[in-house]
């Protein structure tokens, strides 16, 4: 038996396609070259914008007409079947179900677990997720709904994780968390084992203080994530240690001085901003104004020489007007990003900006957004 996997979304849905390979080929299955050779298909989703999900619902149609010989069974995982399963009113479920009449299984990415061994296609860079979930819920955001609420991986298993990777021979990692710097938040919560002091015991003995961050601009949160970085580096053979994505409110002066005092920690960060107008920002629910964002990058910069930026921008959210566009432009320009990932806005069920705001930027005005942004940033 052959099994093919398709994945679209993030860089944590191709991680979970490792683990998605590792579950099928336990189970005696062999990859297939082509999705007209597979007797499984399995499609990995991602639902962060219509456009994504549109394409899954394209993919499994133009599978049952290319494989007319051989019907394959097809499996949908991933953020669709997270964010429909998790909809409280079972809307969604039966909506997703009455579309995909074709597929045979719908398989929650939980229970592929993290037993085995991922199938690496890289032989020398490695994803290793660290958390899965968020607790942030920006208004456009589907991801706590189809991802959950935030879990971080126990510190050990991570540590083992890449001792293992390095031993095979893997040199460079990327942690992958949907707020990868709050790491540890939850694993604090449940085990800290001083409760006097308020110190956490690492698993080779080491007492660290979690970092205290400021969180969504009010209630601030222990990490541990400054000191997962340390740990890693101290492995001989990583020689490379990146992260995705960061936020903004989760950047502790702790992390700034970890990255500071390793060179093994790579100098260009992720930091995704979505806005640069504070009302905008406000009703994202991003929790930070555009000059603390700015002020942000100005003391990252002056710690860290050479240090670069990339970031995310949604262009068209409701009631971004041509005044508050130009805040965005602004602030882009101030920063001088190397890269941007930029997206039209696109109204999200069940999230807070679908039900509150009117997506009343026009298409047309969102592309021209989406084009000086990209003009002025990427090319
Ligand atoms: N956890 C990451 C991003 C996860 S989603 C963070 O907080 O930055 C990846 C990107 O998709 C987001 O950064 C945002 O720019 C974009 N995005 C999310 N929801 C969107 C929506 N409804 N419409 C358009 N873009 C969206
Ligand atoms: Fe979505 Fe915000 Fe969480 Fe990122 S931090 S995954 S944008 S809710
Ligand atoms: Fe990633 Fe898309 Fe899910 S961006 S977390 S695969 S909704």
């Amino acid at each position: 038996m052959k099994y093919f996997i398709q994945t679209f979304g993030c860089q944590m849905n191709l991680a979970d396609s490792e683990r998605i390979a590792a579950y099928y080929q336990a189970r005696g299955f062999k990859p297939a070259a082509s999705i007209e050779e597979a007797d499984e298909i399995v499609i990995n989703t991602c639902v962060v914008r219509q456009q994504a999900e549109d394409r899954i619902y394209g993919l499994v149609r133009n599978i049952r007409q290319r494989c007319k010989a051989n019907q394959p069974r097809i499996v949908i995982t991933g953020c669709l079947v997270g964010a429909a399963s998790r909809e409280p009113t079972g809307m969604l479920l039966k909506k997703m179900k009455k579309r995909l009449t074709e597929v045979d299984e719908f398989l929650p990415i939980e229970e592929v677990g993290f037993s085995y061994p991922q199938i690496r296609v890289d032989k020398t860079r490695a994803w290793v997720p660290v958390s899965n979930g968020c607790n942030n819920f920006c208004t456009y955001c589907i991801v706590p709904f189809s991802r959950g609420q935030e879990i971080s991986r126990p510190f050990d298993e991570i540590i083992d994780e890449v001792k293992d990777l390095a031993a095979r021979g893997y040199k460079e990692i990327t942690f992958l968390g949907q707020n990868v710097n709050s790491y540890g938040a939850d694993l604090i919560k449940s085990k800290i084992k001083d409760q006097r002091s308020k110190f956490y015991t690492l698993s080779n003995g080491r007492r660290v203080k979690p970092v205290m961050v400021k969180h969504l601009g009010k209630k601030r949160i222990p990490t541990l994530f400054p000191y997962l970085l340390e740990e890693i580096c101290k492995i001989a053979k990583i020689q490379k240690v990146s992260f995705l994505s960061a936020n903004p409110w989760d950047f502790s002066d702790k992390l700034i001085e970890v990255i500071v005092k390793n060179p093994k920690i790579d100098r260009h960060i992720h930091l995704p901003v979505q806005s640069g107008d504070d009302e905008i920002l406000r009703r994202m629910n991003r929790w930070y104004t555009a000059s603390q964002y700015l002020n942000l990058i100005k003391k990252i910069k002056s710690k860290i020489p050479n240090v670069t930026f990339g970031t995310d921008i949604i262009v068209g959210f409701p009631k971004e007007t041509k005044k508050a566009f130009e805040n965005t432009v602004k602030l882009c320009k101030k920063v001088g990003f190397r890269v941007a990932y930029i997206a039209k806005y696109s109204p999200r069920p069940g999230t807070a900006a679908d039900k509150a705001f009117e997506d009343n930027v026009s298409y047309k005005e969102k592309t021209c957004r989406f084009h000086i942004l990209d003009q002025l940033i990427n090319k």
